[in-house]
């Protein structure tokens, strides 16, 4: 199955998944989980913005990082720019966070509250052990996933 199309049946996956639910970390929960058993990623999980930082939330793979100041590593920059990221090559995006030696590329995509749409609340990461894993296929359908994440009023 072609990617795009894997991503649309995720996206429909999740909209089904997370109808109704009003916690966030529920709703977390569940897309890390079923984004990374349904792509095979590394490492797929949420940084939420706690105290002007931030805090890893809801994530599936190996132990990560917890706290990630405003601006550092690729989800700092996500959340400073308020658009998303796609790194090639974690080589080269000067101030890469390594939690992990095996990540080689990764996209790290912006959530914003549903009340205040300026402002991000969290980010989804996901690191691939691969080269060019991630390219504008995967943030249309992950902007999208992230779309569905809001539960704020
Ligand atoms: N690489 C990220 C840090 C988080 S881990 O990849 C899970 C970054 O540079 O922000």
């Amino acid at each position: 199955m072609e990617k795009e199309e894997r991503y649309q049946l995720l996206v429909a996956q999740i909209r089904a998944l997370v109808e109704g639910e009003t916690d966030q970390i529920a709703v977390m929960s569940n897309i890390a989980a079923v984004i990374h058993q349904e792509m095979k990623f590394w490492w797929t999980g949420f940084y939420r913005v706690v105290n002007n930082e931030l805090v890893l939330g809801p994530f599936q793979g190996p132990v990560a990082c917890m706290h990630i100041g405003f601006g550092k590593g690729v989800c700092g920059t996500a959340w400073k720019k308020g658009e998303t990221i796609v790194v090639p090559d974690v080589e080269q995006f000067p101030g890469h966070i390594a939690c992990s030696s095996a990540s080689r590329s990764e996209i790290v995509v912006p959530i914003f509250s549903k009340s205040e749409p300026q402002r991000v609340v969290a980010v989804l990461d996901i690191d691939s052990e691969k080269l060019n894993t991630f390219d504008s296929v995967d943030q249309k359908y992950l902007e999208a996933i992230c779309l569905l994440c809001r539960v704020d009023s």
